[in-house]
């Protein structure tokens, strides 16, 4: 029996959708502990696709539950439609997803406040969905929860109160309400009310139910969103998420003890992407950036807009690695980078003349810091679909072997593509154990 957490060793978009959906069929109870719409996993499987914002990846192996935690900020309206779309993929979303009677109500007057500070000089480039603003009224303990938003009597005033404190902030700071909560907040308000009574069935204490499924010898995966690089704490803050993407999350944002925690699996591109703004030493320069674009997709699945992309950091995954304390790691995306003559790896940074493997706690000495590559050769060959480990090119193996050497940590599977089955599993690993 194991009960294990998946989640992004950089700054999100690692593949934790596909992980978690190929993963899913070992485990009973697939479990998202922290962020909301603000993640967008996406799942191939043949030729339909998914993209799922709040709603854990496992929904689709029929006989799953999936949960929404406590540590979630949900917006219904977002919620109900894509309940509505899985409902019309065929699945049995009523049956299977549970919702934190604990998690967090994001209001339409959240994404308001968010351009407050969005719209200015000092904007993070956040996805522009009222994450922020919606943890920060959790934080000042002004929030609401879902068994507020269950709650008839209670959920209209306190609603109508709080978006009127935002409207009034937002107005203070010239911001434009006409997209968010324009005139009638009645109406909206009464959006909320029909939302709570479609989720109504949906919602429970789900640490009672987690802890049930525990004493019943039930497995758990843990769902990460974002990624450490985007940790609140452990992040390259300011510009990061509002929540704990790293694994001490998954235990305050389910209400399960560290104790029930078996095994913690990192997932990272064998390339590195970060959307929005912030530091990122080893960003390609423009023309090679360009060709991962490309090959990668590398295009935000919330905002369409265009990842960033680089090669490898070293000390970024030797620095997520500890603060997750990773049993193994998966590296995704091996494919796009089939075509290179060489691939660059970001060994060390080099920060005022000194050579240094750690990460610097502000962005500004961060932002200093210049990548110290060493190259490999490349294969030049395709290693789309491969599942086997001896499959693999030399070249491509050798490239692995080096990140795992240089990171410190077992690397116990690859992805060679965006479906299930294109994945290698190595066997002998910790990975294998804690997932078999
Ligand atoms: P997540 O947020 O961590 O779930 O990742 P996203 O879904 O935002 O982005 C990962 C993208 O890469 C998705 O479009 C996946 O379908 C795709 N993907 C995942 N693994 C692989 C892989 O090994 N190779 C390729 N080519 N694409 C992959
Ligand atoms: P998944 O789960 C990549 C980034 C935003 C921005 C910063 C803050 O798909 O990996 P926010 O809206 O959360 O306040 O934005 O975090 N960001 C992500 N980047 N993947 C994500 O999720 C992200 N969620 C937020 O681009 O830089
Ligand atoms: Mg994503």
């Amino acid at each position: 029996m194991s009960n294990i957490i998946i989640l992004g060793a950089q700054w999100g978009d690692e593949g934790k959708g596909k992980l978690v959906d190929m993963l899913a069929d070992r485990f009973e109870y697939i479990v998202r502990y922290q962020g909301g719409n603000n993640a967008g996993h996406t799942i191939l499987i043949g030729d339909r696709k998914f993209v799922l914002r709040l709603i854990p990846s496992g929904i689709l192996r029929p006989g799953k539950t999936a949960v929404i935690g406590n540590g979630l900020v949900v917006d219904p309206v977002a919620l109900l439609e894509e309940i509505g779309q899985l409902a019309a993929a065929g699945v049995d979303v009523e049956k299977q997803l549970r919702i934190s009677n604990r998690a967090q109500v994001l209001l339409p007057s959240h994404r308001l406040v968010e351009k407050i500070s969005e719209l200015g000089k000092n904007a993070i480039g956040t996805t522009l969905k009222g994450i922020g603003p919606c943890y920060e009224d959790k934080a000042g303990r002004r929030g609401l929860r879902v068994a507020d938003l269950l709650d008839r009597d209670y959920f209209p005033e306190a609603m109508m109160t709080l978006m009127q404190d935002h409207r009034t902030r937002a107005r203070a700071f010239g911001v434009d309400e006409s997209e968010n909560v324009a005139g009638d907040l009645k109406a909206v308000v009464e959006r909320y009310a029909e939302a709570a009574d479609r989720m109504r069935s949906m919602v429970c204490d789900t640490a009672k139910l987690l802890a049930d499924a525990r004493a019943a010898g039930k497995n758990l995966l843990f769902e990460g969103a974002q990624g450490t690089m985007l940790d609140i704490d452990h992040g390259t803050f300011p510009f990061v998420t509002s929540s704990s993407a790293s694994a001490g999350g998954a235990c305050t944002g389910t209400g399960v003890p560290p104790t029930k925690i078996d095994g913690i699996i990192g997932i990272s591109k064998v390339y590195t992407t970060r959307v929005g703004a912030g530091p990122f030493t080893s960003e390609a320069a423009d023309g090679v950036g360009e060709l991962i674009r490309k090959r990668g997709h590398e295009f935000g699945s919330v905002t369409g807009r265009p990842r960033r992309c680089g090669w490898f950091d070293v000390p970024l995954i030797r620095y997520t690695a500890g603060i997750n304390g990773f049993d193994s790691m998966v590296l995704t995306k091996l494919d796009v980078l089939d075509e290179l003559d060489e691939i660059p790896v970001c060994v060390a940074y080099r920060i005022q003349g000194a050579r240094t493997c750690e990460i610097p706690a502000t962005w500004r000495e961060l932002a200093k810091a210049e990548p110290v590559f060493e190259t490999l050769p490349g294969w030049k060959s395709t290693t789309k679909g491969i599942s086997e480990w001896a499959e693999l090119p030399a070249a491509a193996r050798d490239y692995v072997l080096f990140l795992e050497q240089q990171s410190g940590v077992e690397v116990g599977c690859i992805s060679t593509g965006p479906e299930r089955n294109e994945t290698v599993r190595r066997s002998g690993t910790r990975f294998e154990a804690l997932t078999a």
